[in-house]
């Protein structure tokens, strides 16, 4: 999709990090947002933010913003923010299934309800979006891109934050699963996986946003997890950066969205050992 200006994008998880970075940036390509998140006062801050935004030369003017508190893990409430998009804009056209959680820790430490918390926000979050937005975006019959946001950490499992990456695996096995199935049926929507390294965000905070039936006792590895990534995204990417690459990856209509070329090489390096039957070695 070329063209932004005048579209309806949604953007999940728009209160902070990535999400907020998304939300700015198609703001000033003039589009109108519904943005969603569980956090009220950030979710307020970025639709202000966005509705003070420069409007980037040769657009044709600014879009509106609306905000939708939203639990993306609760199929009910997504289903909700999408009758809302399509009642009150008559249209989506960008969707970015973008909330996510992290926590780290062993597989063999963590407690269900860790799991049920992860995979609720980044997995069941990704397929909620997919299932309120998508038939009404297939029939509305205008162009039309889903992004999800993975992560490197769905094409690589770093030490000592297994769950995680079962969770963001599988959120790159849905993106995939869409994208082929959109291409087979001759769909005009087009699909992007974002997999981002560490980026400047909140992410160490996750547990913020945790609701309170999910809390469980941290652990040692647990916590150690928890402050590297703190510790590795406060040394990451700018996200307007990211917010970059995604509006090129829909332009230019790409699936796979990295934030360095060195991921591929990663990638190889890890296809080759798996093809000789070695565990690989990524450090
Ligand atoms: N920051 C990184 O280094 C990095 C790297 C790769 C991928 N990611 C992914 O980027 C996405 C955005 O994270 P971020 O880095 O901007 O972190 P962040 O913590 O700054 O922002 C995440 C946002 O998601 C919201 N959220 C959490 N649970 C939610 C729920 N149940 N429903 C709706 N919203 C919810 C939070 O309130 C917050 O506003 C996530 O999917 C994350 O996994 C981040």
């Amino acid at each position: 999709m070329r063209e932004l200006s005048g579209k309806v994008a949604v953007v999940t998880g728009a209160a902070s990090g990535i999400g907020r970075a998304l939300a700015l940036r198609f703001a000033a390509e003039g589009m109108t947002l519904m943005l969603a998140d569980v956090d009220h006062g950030g979710l307020a801050e970025t639709a202000a933010m966005a509705a003070d935004v420069e409007i980037r030369p040769g657009t044709a003017g600014r879009g509106g913003v609306l905000t939708q508190i939203t639990d993306v893990s609760d199929s009910w409430a997504v289903r909700h923010l999408a009758d809302r998009c399509f009642g009150e804009l008559g249209a989506v056209h960008v969707l970015c299934n973008n909330a996510g959680v992290f926590q780290g820790g062993h597989l063999w430490t963590r407690e269900e309800k860790d799991l049920d918390w992860l995979l609720g926000v980044n997995l069941w979050g990704v397929l909620h979006g997919i299932h309120a937005f998508v038939p009404r975006m297939i029939e509305q019959d205008t162009e039309g891109h889903i992004v999800n946001t993975v992560s490197v950490a769905g094409l690589f499992v770093a030490p000592g934050s297994g769950g995680y990456s079962v969770s963001k695996f599988a959120a790159l096995a849905a993106s995939l699963a869409l994208a082929q199935d959109l291409s087979a049926t001759g769909s005009r929507l087009r699909v992007s996986a974002l997999c981002p390294g560490a980026v400047d965000t909140r992410i160490g905070e996750s547990d913020r946003s945790r609701p309170p039936g999910l809390v469980t006792t941290p652990t040692p590895d647990e916590l150690e997890s928890r402050e590297r990534i703190g510790r590795a995204a406060g040394r990451g990417l700018d996200p307007a950066e990211v917010a970059d690459l995604v509006v090129t990856g829909i332009r230019e209509e790409r699936f796979l969205l990295l934030t360095d070329q060195k991921y591929a090489a990663r990638l190889r390096l890890q296809t080759e050992a798996l093809l000789t039957g070695n565990l690989p070695d990524l450090r």
